[in-house]
């Protein structure tokens, strides 16, 4: 079944307590109000405190920012999958676009640490999305193409159940400049598209596909009102404790 979740990525933002008062004041404020799935992807050191805080509650859950595409050794200063899981994480966002320019992450690198999430029981939040060049082109839809056929479309139909892809288009990430619904709505709907012909209509018609780039409390339900706009994976207004849960609150 197709679910809308709205996942909060607050990147390298907070310190411990801020973070902490962020998510006691999110869960304050669903108190009692029904919602979809609630997703924070938090910083590494903050992940057991925080699945400490969500373990007493519904509908809320934990997510890593990344993982190694090693699943162990000698890598200084990264974090495995296994080690995620150990600590109570749900989900892990993979591929995100400030990994891939930052940090150099390959599709080769991002198929790999799809796998070993999968395997250690992780449920992947797989992001896409075009630079604005790409945009300008219109050739987006068969750069994002390229991107989950190289990184997901080698796994076994059970496996690409347990993924959820987050459509960031990079010239709409912090910017302020959020895709209209229609740009949303169109690659979403292309995305889908690839999906069913990957592996068919019932599993495309079951994957969650999140829009994120600039996703506030106002855009928020025009973007999620779209048919293939499945909630949103949000930066800057998952900051704060206001604006994220009228975020989530926009959920169909
Ligand atoms: P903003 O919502 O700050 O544009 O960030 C989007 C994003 O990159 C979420 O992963």
């Amino acid at each position: 079944m197709r679910q809308q979740i709205v996942a909060g990525n607050w990147k390298m933002n907070k310190t411990l307590d801020e973070g902490l008062e962020l998510v006691k004041n999110v869960l304050e404020r669903l108190e009692q109000r029904p919602h979809g799935p609630v997703v924070f992807a938090v910083p590494h050191p903050y992940l057991q405190a925080v699945a400490k805080m969500l373990k007493v509650r519904k509908g809320f859950h934990l997510a890593a920012q990344n993982c190694h595409h090693e699943e162990k050794g000698a890598f200084t200063g990264e974090v495995s999958a296994d080690m995620l899981a150990s600590v109570g994480t749900e989900y892990v966002l993979i591929g995100h676009s400030e990994r891939r320019q930052y940090f150099k992450e390959t599709n080769e690198q991002l198929a790999r640490k799809v796998n070993l999430a999968l395997a250690k029981g992780l449920l992947p939040i797989f992001c896409c999305g075009e630079p604005l060049a790409i945009r300008e082109r219109g050739t987006h839809v068969g750069y994002v193409a390229k991107q989950l056929k190289a990184a997901l479309f080698h796994l076994h139909e059970a496996d690409f159940r347990k993924i959820a892809i987050a459509y960031e288009p990079i010239w709409a990430i912090g910017t302020g400049r959020t895709a209209s619904t229609e740009q949303a709505q169109e690659m979403h709907a292309a995305i889908r598209v690839l999906v069913s012909k990957k592996y068919g209509k019932s599993v495309a018609d079951d994957t969650s596909i999140l829009y994120g780039g600039s996703c506030n409390a106002q855009n928020a339900p025009d973007l999620f009102r779209q048919p293939d706009v499945d909630g949103g994976l949000i930066g800057g207004a998952s900051l704060k404790a206001e604006d994220f849960t009228a975020i989530v609150n926009a959920m169909k």
